[in-house]
């Protein structure tokens, strides 16, 4: 079993103070930033782009996690490695040549993910992950923080952990994304995610002090 990553989403964070929420997140014992790049085509928002990317690489040295939800990936994989990505996923709605797009972003250096929309068949996943170092399940419809939690990521993630054990794929990690908070992370773990990202569950009030309940919570569970 892999370890339990914590990547809280910056998404949620108050911009105004970011460099305070990536500190929060340090304090807290984040294991990764995950940072969600949105192109106002593939999800309806924008969020942001390199030049962000750069500054929280100047500020932080956790991982950065960064989420392409983008209708051209192959336009951008480049451009975020550089700018101090370590891993980034693409959507399999996005691109063509899945196998390609995974090898470019290796080559740079990063870990490459598959991520997958609640609706879309995990086979796509299963057909490039051995291209992959991590598959992002999405358990929202992507484009917003705070949205409920979609139940069928649970069979979704069982089939998924067991199809990976199964065919030699261990090493492959499983990320889930959306509608993670407290109350329903251990539930998560115990379905075989192992990376865990939460926005709106994360980044309110005292920050430090979520991750830090979040953690103990996966850890309690997964001890006993
Ligand atoms: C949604 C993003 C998520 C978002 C999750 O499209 O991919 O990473 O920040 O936010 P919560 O945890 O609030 O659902
Ligand atoms: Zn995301």
């Amino acid at each position: 079993m892999h370890n339990i990553r914590l990547a809280p989403s910056l998404l949620s964070a108050d911009f105004s103070h970011l460099a305070q929420a990536v500190a929060a997140c340090e304090a807290g014992g984040a294991d990764q930033l995950h940072i969600d790049v949105m192109d106002g085509h593939f999800v309806p928002p924008i969020t942001f782009g390199i030049v962000v990317m750069e500054a929280l690489r100047n500020i932080t040295t956790l991982p950065l996690d960064v989420h392409l939800m983008v209708t051209n990936p192959d336009h951008q994989v480049e451009l975020f490695a550089d700018a101090g990505a370590s891993w980034i996923s693409v959507h399999a709605e996005t691109t063509p040549h899945l196998h390609r797009t995974l090898s470019r972003i290796r080559a740079r250096g990063c870990s490459p993910g598959i991520v997958l929309n609640p609706a879309t068949p995990l086979e796509l996943a299963m057909e490039g992950a051995e291209g992959a170092d991590f598959i992002l399940l999405m358990s929202v419809n992507p484009g917003y923080g705070g949205q409920a939690f979609i139940p069928s990521f649970f069979r979704r993630c069982e089939r998924l952990r067991s199809w990976l054990d199964s065919n030699g794929l261990q090493h492959v990690r499983i990320e889930v994304d959306g509608g993670v908070k407290i109350d329903n992370v251990v539930d998560v773990v115990r379905a075989g995610a192992d990376t865990i990202v939460s926005g709106s569950g994360l980044m309110h009030g005292d920050i430090a002090a979520n991750i830090q309940d979040m953690r103990t919570s996966i850890t309690r569970a997964v001890s006993s």
